[in-house]
């Protein structure tokens, strides 16, 4: 039995933006489909579609974070399902080496996830992306990474 992951929102509570990376055949087809079965899930996350999994380079994601962003998703097709063959297998490769760098430079892993999901699968969609906005929020906001945001006069302001 799956457990239930609930994101409670409260006024004026902070909430983390997440970047998601979805590949077009896969993911991307199955947030869409989440949207159509009217299953919910949190607006927190912004939907960039992309090629493949693969094709989401490391950089993409540390600029990601360094532009403010709290959080990142990356999901692809399956293994084995990916439309280019060998697209998602380079991707995990890439990103197993990348979840060592973010501990490294002190940036906790859980701030970027990645995830198989199928076509068909909306409701592990939603679940993901419960998932991510649960762990991200218990981790607060991203300021180690982030560039800081400047005034008129060029004076940092912390956020
Ligand atoms: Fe979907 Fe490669 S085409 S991960």
């Amino acid at each position: 039995m799956e457990a239930k992951i609930e994101v409670e929102k409260k006024e004026g509570e902070w909430e983390p933006r997440i970047l998601a990376f979805l590949c077009r055949w896969c993911s991307y087809a199955g947030a869409d489909l989440t949207g159509s079965a009217r299953i919910s899930y949190p607006p927190n996350v912004r939907i960039l579609r992309v090629p493949c999994s693969g094709r989401v380079d490391p950089l993409f994601i540390l600029k990601t974070l360094r532009s403010g962003m709290d959080g990142v998703l990356v999901s692809g097709c399956h293994p084995g399902d990916c439309h280019y063959t060998a697209g998602n297998y380079n991707a995990r490769r890439k990103f197993a080496v990348l979840t060592r760098l973010l501990a490294y430079v002190g940036i906790d892993p859980r701030r970027v996830q990645f995830s198989w999901v199928s076509a068909s699968e909306g409701e592990k969609f939603a679940k993901v992306v419960k998932q991510i906005v649960v762990d991200v929020k218990a981790l607060g906001p991203n300021q180690l990474f982030r560039l800081p945001t400047l005034d008129k006069s060029g004076e940092s302001i912390r956020q």
